[in-house]
């Protein structure tokens, strides 16, 4: 059976592009209360960074969404609603715990992974679709998601798991 209607590589670039707007929107929220809720003097400031970097990820989809001629648009992405969900559900339930920050790394660390996923797919779909630099705004951002993964792997392994075991 044929398919309604004809969609393309167009639309899911569209649709990729709504849904990490969201989740970025999302995480603007959910970094700080990571922050707030460290014990770790470092993982504190690696979530204040990377809450400003945040910000500028907001501010290159909006760029990215110009270059393809769309107003800049979030759609509910349920994916970054359930790990920042489980995020908050550490917080509360390994308050005042020792491994409290090796379970908001691994929280942060979902979240950056989900980043990693959309954006490396954007990118290519970008460069699929011939915007060079749309794809560029997308490699930037990526490489600080990826910067920021490897910055918690290093937190955890020298001293939240130590902290946590
Ligand atoms: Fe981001
Ligand atoms: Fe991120």
């Amino acid at each position: 059976m044929p398919a309604r209607t004809e969609k393309t590589l167009e639309d899911l670039f569209h649709d990729g592009l709504k849904d990490i707007y969201y989740a970025e929107r999302q995480l603007l929220k959910a970094l700080p209360k990571l922050a707030k809720g460290a014990e770790s003097p470092d993982l504190k400031a690696a979530f204040e960074k990377h809450r400003d970097e945040t910000e500028g990820h907001v501010e290159r989809l909006q760029q990215v969404f110009e270059i393809f001629g769309k107003r800049a648009q979030g759609k509910t992405c349920p994916a970054i609603d359930g790990i920042v969900e489980e995020g908050q559900e550490i917080m509360e339930e390994f308050k005042g715990s020792k491994a409290l920050d090796a379970g908001l790394i691994s929280a942060g660390q979902a979240a950056e992974h989900y980043e990693i996923t959309r954006y490396g797919t954007l990118k290519r779909w970008a460069q699929e679709l011939g915007m060079a630099d749309a794809a560029k705004l997308l490699d930037q951002t990526l490489a600080e998601e990826v910067k920021t993964d490897q910055a918690l792997t290093q937190l955890a392994e020298t001293a939240a798991n130590r902290k946590a075991a």
